[in-house]
């Protein structure tokens, strides 16, 4: 058997796999979803009437579009770089406007996922084809270290889909303190977070009646099966989605069936499952003004302006060095 101590893991998925399904409770990074099965699944979910945060997020970027362009403008134009940009559904009625009023700027994705990055840079190069992409592929934290070094104009950050709400607090000061530590003074943090509200509305964007997001859950057991050569039998675990108004964590879980035994070849690991034990995905924190408030103060960071969707589901701040 595999141990922490005695082996190197070829990648951190190997590594945090072990990590994780060897801990009590057990645990999986959300991370992992995000594979190209992944990735299509998160675009039907972000096609389901019960996921608000899209069309959320879109109405406010729709709606304040020039005003927003007007904020991310710099002397020298500026570099708009996004973290976990997914497809970029939002983002491109930001590009398409940035292109059409000839704004000096280049655009910089990142993601860990290389799949969402090639279907991206396609994409723009048909419907945006002005457009400067130089897609990074990394995990936020890699490529955070890398950004200080993007110091010749203004810098523009920029992170939608409330992606902030898969860190617990700690870990999100943790991303927050990293972003304001690569920017100088004038650079910009536009970042979306989506608001606490009536928890059923919560529980429901996470739970569809259609299945897809249970689907997107499993598929790290799937990654697991096909990239580490497992034997997990999907339909032997649940979907299951909590949230807790009071402290506004929205939480997934995986939830063995019953009592089995789990072979992992590459990582050279059985893994044992009581019945009904969980494993722990994801998280999908909801926040308000003060929270927001808070969270900007303990990384250094202050709130300059807000936009928000006619419904107050979701807002979308612009940060600065404070
Ligand atoms: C919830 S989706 C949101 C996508 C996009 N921002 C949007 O609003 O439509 C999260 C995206 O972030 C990427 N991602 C998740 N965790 C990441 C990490 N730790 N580092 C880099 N990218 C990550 C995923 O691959 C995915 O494309």
């Amino acid at each position: 058997m595999k141990t922490e101590t005695t082996t190197s893991f070829e990648t951190k998925f190997e590594e945090e796999v072990y990590e994780g399904l060897t801990a009590s409770p057990k645990f999986l990074s959300s991370k992992y979803f995000y594979d190209k099965i992944g990735d299509k699944l998160f675009q039907d979910i972000m096609a389901l009437p019960e996921y608000y945060l899209t069309n959320c997020e879109l109405e406010v970027i729709s709606n304040h579009t020039a005003a927003i362009a007007e904020i991310f403008k710099g002397r020298d134009g500026f570099d708009l770089i996004e973290l976990g940009a997914g497809d970029g559904k939002k983002t491109k009625v930001l590009l398409k406007y940035l292109d059409e009023h000839q704004y000096n700027f280049n655009f910089l994705p990142i993601d860990i996922s290389q799949n969402v990055l090639d279907q991206l840079k396609s994409s723009l190069r048909e419907e945006l084809p002005n457009v400067n992409v130089y897609p990074q592929q990394g995990t936020y934290f890699e490529v955070l270290e890398r950004l200080s070094e993007y110091n010749e104009r203004k810098k523009v950050i920029m992170v939608l889909g409330s992606n902030i709400g898969n860190l617990l607090h700690p870990q999100a000061i943790h991303f927050l303190k990293d972003i304001q530590r690569s920017m100088v003074e004038g650079d910009l943090l536009f970042m979306g977070f989506d608001q606490k509200k009536n928890p059923q509305t919560i529980l429901d964007a996470y739970n569809d009646k259609t299945g897809v997001t249970a689907a997107f859950n499993k598929n790290i057991l799937t990654r697991i099966n096909n990239e580490l050569d497992a034997d997990f039998n999907l339909d032997d675990f649940l979907h299951w989605e909590v949230y807790d108004p009071e402290t506004g964590t929205a939480k997934s879980f995986l939830v063995s069936k019953k009592t089995q035994k789990v072979s992992i070849k590459k990582l050279e690991l059985e893994v044992n499952f009581q019945e009904w034990e969980t494993i722990h995905t994801e998280i999908s924190q909801k926040y308000n003004d003060e929270i927001v408030n808070w969270l900007a103060e303990e990384s250094g960071l202050k709130i300059d302006g807000q936009f928000t969707d006619s419904k107050n589901y979701y807002k979308n701040y612009i940060f600065t060095k404070s």
